[in-house]
């Protein structure tokens, strides 16, 4: 397996950060849990209005089922190993005065983004989700209006790859990038 490699200099922690699908089944604490979120709180967003909203259920409570049902079978297949299910959301308007927010996603990402990194840095698999029923979430997590359901994700103790189905362990290793070039522009868009 090709070990990723950076075309310029960056943070460990930004080269470093991948998605495994293999977890242990064990629980994290509380502790865990809530530095994860310390670490989402601390994004920025757009006027500092801080859309995220998390929406988590631990194994082993009344609340597990519920967000796990949520997911496509390929998704349950490996999530069921996970300590944490947590359904990502962002507010669609400012709290302050109500208006369109227009980069509430984007506030949200970033959010979610402190979260994985600091998930990954704690040992933890963290690992996004778009496979689970968007509408369904809104009505089984009681999300009001005004809130656009974004992601879901798994967080977990890291797992024997040897525990996931062989299909899925030729796939669990870090994955590469586009270089540079293909997505960033001097003065204009290029297709
Ligand atoms: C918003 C989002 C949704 C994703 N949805 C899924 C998913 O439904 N199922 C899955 O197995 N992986 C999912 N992934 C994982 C991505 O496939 C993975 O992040 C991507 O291939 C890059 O790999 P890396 O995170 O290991 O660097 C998702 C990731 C993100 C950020």
């Amino acid at each position: 397996m090709q070990k990723r490699k950076a075309a310029y200099p960056i943070q460990d922690l930004l080269l470093n950060r991948w998605s495994p699908r293999a977890m242990s089944g064990e629980s994290i604490t509380d502790e865990q849990l809530m530095t994860l979120f310390e670490a989402a709180r601390w994004a920025p967003s757009s006027y500092n209005g801080q859309p995220w909203r998390f929406i988590y259920a631990k194994r082993d409570t009344p609340h597990w089922q519920k967000l796990f049902d949520l997911m496509v079978p390929f998704n349950q297949g490996w999530a069921k190993t996970a300590a944490v299910l947590v359904v990502i959301a962002s507010r669609d308007s400012f709290t302050l005065n109500n208006k369109p927010a227009r980069t509430h996603s984007f506030d949200t990402g970033s959010a979610w983004e402190n979260l994985a990194l600091q998930g990954f840095a704690d040992g933890l698999v963290v690992h996004g989700m778009e496979g689970f029923d968007y509408e369904k979430s809104k009505k089984m997590l009681n999300i009001p209006e005004g809130y656009t359901v974004e992601a879901m994700c798994a967080i977990g103790k890291p797992g024997k790859k040897e525990s996931l189905p062989p299909e899925l362990q030729q796939r669990e290793f870090p994955s590469d990038r586009n270089p540079i070039q293909s997505f960033v522009f001097e003065g204009e868009f290029k297709e």
